[in-house]
């Protein structure tokens, strides 16, 4: 059990970023709980010195700019909608090393937060990073497990200063500031940095990009829908991803040769491990049923992944 005290930590926090965010500022927001916690503690401090910047990288889940957009105005943070999509697509043509993309991702991040900085005319950068974070990016006596995009992607020649008032927390404890900070999205489930990216195994085109992007909305719709109906408890994490092999299936009396989609649902504490949830078959069924329905002309296949982490990650790249 963690003895985190948010009331204290607000305080100590904002007092701190006070003195230290003596110019402009902008903020990384993802719509995530922890940038939405790490901007409206930098809101508290600075006020209306503080510009969000949401990036559509185009890796974004479904509807997701409408929805962060519609909730920061909501909790009264300034911020401004940036769509970078066909410039990280591009970024990312013909990269299938999953290092490769991270470090990508999270130097276009960088360079977009330093055009919108310059704009603005802000000096520092604020970001959500959390422990989990920066550990498992290694340094020191850490190895690396994969370089979370906001630590292995930040370029030596980054021009603003770097603030990250939330990277000594965990995922738990952050939830419980965002309770006290009445963020809406405190309970929302964690989605990583470089996004549907590191979804699609293999090149992240934006045909592929699409329908990982739909097949994670079908699995998050029924997995939420079987947890308000009491059937199964909502796991910590769960989504889609899509593999980079095609397989034999049959679509009416026509053979199909399409993709395979691979759900993961997770139950965690930290993020540090995790098991694989044990979903009710039924609810496993109807997420096969409906994406190789809805994505006919291009998923057969529906696999579950019941590895737990370690020695898997939670996320397959
Ligand atoms: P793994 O896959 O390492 O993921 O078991 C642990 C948790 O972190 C999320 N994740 C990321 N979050 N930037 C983030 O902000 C990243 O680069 C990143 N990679 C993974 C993942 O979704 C899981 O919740």
């Amino acid at each position: 059990m963690s003895f985190f005290n948010p009331a204290k930590f607000v305080e100590e926090t904002v007092d701190t970023l006070k003195n230290q965010l003596s110019d402009k500022a902008i903020i990384a927001a993802s719509g995530g709980v922890d940038s939405t916690v790490a901007a409206v503690l930098a809101a508290k401090a600075v006020g209306d010195n503080l510009l969000a910047i949401y990036v559509d990288t185009g890796y974004m889940r479904l509807n997701e700019s409408k929805f962060v957009s519609s909730m920061l105005k909501e909790l009264g943070v300034k911020h401004k909608v940036v769509d970078a999509s066909d410039r990280f697509y591009k970024g990312l043509k013909g990269v299938i090393d999953p290092e490769q993309k991270r470090k990508i991702i999270g130097e276009l991040f960088i360079r977009v937060f330093e055009e919108e900085s310059k704009e603005y005319g802000g000096k520092f950068l604020v970001q959500g990073t959390i422990a989990p974070d920066w550990i498992e990016s290694g340094g020191g006596i850490r190895d690396t497990i994969k370089s979370h995009h906001n630590v292995g992607g930040l370029p030596d020649d980054m021009e603003m200063e770097l603030c990250e008032p939330i990277r000594e927390l965990y995922k738990d404890e952050v939830r419980s500031l965002a309770e006290y900070l009445n963020v809406s999205v405190s309970q929302r489930q964690p989605f990583p940095g470089p996004g549907l990216a590191v979804r699609v195994m293999g090149e992240a085109t934006p045909e592929r990009t699409e329908i990982v992007r739909q097949a994670c909305h079908i699995a998050e719709e029924e997995m939420e829908l079987a947890a308000k109906e009491g059937v199964m408890e909502l796991p910590w994490q769960y989504f889609a991803v899509i593999l980079p092999v095609k397989t034999v299936g049959v679509q009416g009396d026509v053979r199909a040769y399409g993709n395979t989609i691979a759900v993961r649902a997770v139950h965690s504490y930290d993020a540090m491990t995790a098991q694989a949830a044990e979903l009710p078959y039924s609810v496993l069924k109807r997420i096969s049923e409906r994406i190789t329905r809805e994505l006919k002309n291009d998923v057969n296949r529906v696999v579950y992944d019941i590895t737990d982490k370690p020695p898997g990650t939670i996320e397959w790249e």
